[in-house]
């Protein structure tokens, strides 16, 4: 056995088959078609793997990427397709894994890890959910009375996508997406590993913002998977997304970041049920993370609380501190709660309340 070691480019095809037999059934080159910016030769050094005999065995993958959250930008690295060969497993081969994982993540600058799965495996490192985000189910006759008459939609065409990339990063927090990532989601019209629609939204004819959504054979309501754009001209062509898939209601989740269309729909009686943001966080370099945020937290408890503000560790605790107040958490997980928000654990209170959570992310077309 051989690890834990990068993977080398040659070594690309040995991995794509342990990861289409463990998350897609064998299929030749499905994983490589759903993750194209995750299984490249330019991201070999961030594919984590033991092998056997020539064969790759066990695999926590990464792509990394800057993130801006409230203006204050941070790196992050995203962790999916961890996966080990059925004859290898509780070996704690991923846990060697992802340990490394954090260690060269840490090196290379990372602030954190956003994962896309809660197991044991992630927990026992210290990851955990957080974000205060909403999901919301709008029945077509409650998206119908959001309409608007100059707003339609229309599917992507190649000239939107200057106006996809400005409505995105128009959100408070958004993936600093390299135009490879857009371009790899416009050519595959792939999300989350589903075949997805990709819709413009117009107003008064003008392209103005933008739903990527599937309808899903589980529940058959259109999710929608990432939107963009003006809440009010969202909000208006919801009705007729849920219409061009003949679903009766739609899905969505509004994260903690946009309270305008969390206001709108509330306003028109919509249920919205408490949820947290995508996937878990594993902090890998707490200091630098609270260092970059410092801005966001000037902009939230002021100049002086945000320079003031300092993180202490003693074992597993963490202790934040600002001027007089102080708290202290019993663990990363629960220091990432209250960092981050959590619906209903370690939230915080006096001047952290102010300063906290910080905005949390959601994966939309940027899903590892
Ligand atoms: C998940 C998966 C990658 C784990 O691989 P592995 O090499 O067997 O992982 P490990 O040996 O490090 O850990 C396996 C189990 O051993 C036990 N274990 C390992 N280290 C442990 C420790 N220090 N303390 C207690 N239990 C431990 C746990 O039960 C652990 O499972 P958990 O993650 O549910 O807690 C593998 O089972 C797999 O490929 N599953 C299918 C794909 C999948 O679900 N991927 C994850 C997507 S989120």
């Amino acid at each position: 056995m051989e690890g834990p070691r990068r993977l080398l480019a040659h070594e690309l095809p040995a991995l794509g088959k342990l990861v289409d037999n463990v998350f897609m059934n064998g299929t030749d080159g499905a994983m490589n078609r759903a993750f194209s910016t995750l299984f490249n030769a330019a991201n070999t050094d961030n594919l984590i793997v033991f092998s056997d005999d020539g064969r790759i065995v066990s695999h926590v993958g990464r792509t990394e990427r800057w993130v801006s959250l409230g203006g204050c930008t941070v790196r992050v690295g995203c962790v999916g397709a961890v996966a080990t060969d059925d004859a290898y497993r509780g070996q704690g081969l991923a846990s060697k894994l992802l340990f490394q994982a954090c260690a060269e993540g840490m090196a290379a600058g990372v602030d954190l890890f956003m994962i896309s799965g809660g197991r044991g495996l992630y927990r026992r490192a210290g990851a955990t959910e957080v974000g205060l985000d909403y999901r919301a189910t709008v029945e077509l006759a409650a998206a119908r009375d959001l309409v608007l008459a100059s707003v339609a939609i229309r599917p992507f065409e190649d000239g939107d996508l200057p106006i996809w990339m400005a409505a995105y990063q128009q959100k408070l927090a958004h993936y600093v997406r390299p135009s490879e990532d857009w371009e790899c989601a416009v050519q595959t019209r792939i999300c989350q590993t589903f075949d997805a629609d990709f819709l413009t939204i117009t107003n008064a004819g003008v392209p103005c913002g933008y739903v990527v959504c599937r309808v899903s054979e589980e529940d058959w309501l259109c999710h929608i998977m990432e939107y963009a754009g003006d809440a009010r001209l969202v909000a208006a062509a919801l009705a007729q997304v849920a219409e061009r898939h003949d679903a009766h209601a739609l899905r969505l989740v509004i994260p903690g970041t946009d309270p305008i269309l969390f206001a709108y729909l509330e306003r028109a009686g919509i249920a919205l049920e408490p949820v947290h943001s995508s996937g878990t966080l594993l902090i890998v370099n707490f200091q630098q993370l609270i260092d970059r945020l410092r801005p966001w937290f000037a902009t939230r408890a002021g100049l002086d609380a945000a320079e003031r503000l300092d993180v202490q560790r003693d074992g597993d605790r963490f202790v934040f501190i600002c001027g007089d107040a102080s708290v202290e958490l019993e663990n990363l997980a629960a220091a990432t709660e209250f960092l981050f928000g959590h619906h209903e654990r370690n939230r915080p209170s006096g001047v952290f309340a102010k300063m906290f959570p910080a905005p949390t992310l959601r994966y939309g077309l940027s899903f590892i």
